[in-house]
């Protein structure tokens, strides 16, 4: 580790970026951030999906937030579990609804998690259910230029 640490400082340092360049140094906690093995939190969910499906992924979301929220061990933004949601619903649309709907639940803030979520909703062939959820997301954040066609797309599909 200690050499690996410093073949990417190495690294870095080689990419000769100009003499004003202030190069960043990664460092042991870069990586680790207070892990023994650096998971991120998208990987954990993984794992508890395929141990015991989305609500051992939710009950192990919730018990890491509770230990770490407020460091930087994992990333507990609405944003990136929505990112998370949104990245399941190819292969599996049941835990991304799943998975979108907690987004919801734990983040009503974040416009985003409503959007994944109705992006799902669209998806699973539901457009009233997309229609509200985007809704709500403009409801938070008016300006997305997007969510406003998405919303287009689904009263489309009520037709
Ligand atoms: C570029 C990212 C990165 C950096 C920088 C890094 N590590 Fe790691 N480290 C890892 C990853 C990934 C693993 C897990 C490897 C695996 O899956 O077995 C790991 C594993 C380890 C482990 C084994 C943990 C265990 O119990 O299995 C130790 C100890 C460790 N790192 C120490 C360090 C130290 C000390 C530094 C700084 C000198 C450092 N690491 C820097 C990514 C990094």
């Amino acid at each position: 580790m200690i050499k690996m640490t410093g073949n990417i400082n190495q690294n870095i340092s080689g990419l000769n970026r100009g003499e004003d360049h202030q190069y960043t140094q990664v460092q042991c906690k870069t990586c680790h951030r207070g892990q023994a093995n650096p998971f991120m939190i998208e990987q954990v969910m993984d794992e508890a999906i395929s141990d015991g499906g989305t609500m051992a992924a939710q009950a192990k979301y919730n018990e890491l937030k509770e230990q770490y929220y407020g460091g930087h061990t994992y990333d507990f933004t609405g944003f990136t579990l929505a990112e998370y949601a949104n990245s399941l619903s190819n292969d599996n649309i049941d835990n991304a609804l799943s998975m979108a709907q907690f987004g919801v639940e734990n983040y009503p803030g974040e416009p985003y998690a409503h959007t994944i979520l109705g992006n799902v909703y669209l998806k699973l062939g539901k457009p009233a259910d997309a229609i509200k959820a985007y809704q709500a997301s403009l409801a938070i954040d008016p300006e997305q230029g997007g969510v406003k066609s998405q919303l287009e797309a689904a009263k489309k599909a009520m037709e």
